[in-house]
């Protein structure tokens, strides 16, 4: 087998996931999440990239060519560093794409998005990824980013609705447009989100559009294949689907199939960091 793996810090990167295995279903695909040590959202630039180097390598020695990083701390802090040093010295025939520079490609090729928010983890925002790839691609993209630290931790705590998420959804949108307010797009660039898209919806007005980073990765996946047919020549079709995680908590099952959709059967590892 030669998957595509993916690598989250933990179980939101299957909302990622989910959208790639529909639109690209024959691919075999090992998943690894780093259930152990989530969330990433507020830990140091070397931690971030010290696990994401470890779960990096655990995909590559199971033959992975190809490594998604679906989550956007761990492309923020670890991603310029794994390609820029560790494939060129150990690894020059593999590839590891992140997150942030879909996402960034994706709202360059839409005129109507001039004004964007940018909803992400503390880790993400303090990076300042997006800014510098937007300034790339986008220049003449404005750009205001908002941390909202206390999202993964309610999602993960199952509070999908109800009075308590609403408070910090109003809060975060309020300090959002108090840095703009004439916000056009609000770009939700983190693992989790998805699950609550609905609810957002609820809370932002209409005339602003919400773009879920979970669908601009599968379709920027199949391009990346398609540009590069040496690599999609050397990944296995057996429709195979693997899930390790470095630990597995009391409510794993229901947390893995409300990001999945689906149950998971996940295997426990250890990795050396
Ligand atoms: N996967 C992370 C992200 O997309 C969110 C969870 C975490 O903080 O680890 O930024």
């Amino acid at each position: 087998m030669a998957p595509i793996g993916v690598f989250d810090s933990g179980f939101g990167g299957l909302t990622v996931f989910r959208r790639i295995v529909e639109r690209l279903p024959a691919y075999d695909y090992l998943y690894l999440g780093d259930t152990a040590r989530t969330p990433y959202g507020n830990r140091s630039f070397e931690a971030v990239l010290r696990f994401t180097r470890a779960s990096v390598e655990y995909l590559f020695e199971h033959n992975c060519p190809l490594v998604i990083i679906a989550c956007n701390t761990a492309s923020a802090k670890a991603l310029r560093t794994i390609q820029q040093r560790d494939l060129p010295a150990r690894y020059p025939e593999r590839r590891v794409l992140g997150v942030i520079r879909p996402t960034v490609e994706a709202i360059a090729a839409r005129p109507e998005c001039r004004a964007v928010a940018l909803w992400a983890t503390q880790g993400t925002v303090r990076s300042e990824s997006f800014r510098l790839e937007l300034a790339r691609f986008a220049p003449g993209v404005r750009l205001v980013q908002q941390a909202c630290p206390l999202l993964v931790p309610l999602i993960e705590a199952g509070e999908l609705a109800g009075p308590g998420l609403e408070f910090f959804l109003q809060k975060y949108w309020r300090e959002t447009i108090a840095q703009d307010a004439e916000i056009d797009t609000l770009l939700l660039a983190c693992t989790h989100y998805p699950l609550i898209a609905g609810r957002i919806r609820e809370v932002v007005p209409e005339r602003v559009r919400i773009v879920s980073q979970d669908e601009l990765i599968a379709p920027s996946l199949e391009d990346y294949l398609r540009r590069h047919p040496e690599m999609e020549a050397r990944l296995s079709r057996g429709g195979a689907r693997h899930f390790f995680t470095t630990d597995i908590s009391e409510h794993f099952d229901e947390l893995a199939r409300a990001f999945l959709g689906a149950p998971v059967q996940s295997e426990k590892i250890d990795l050396r960091c």
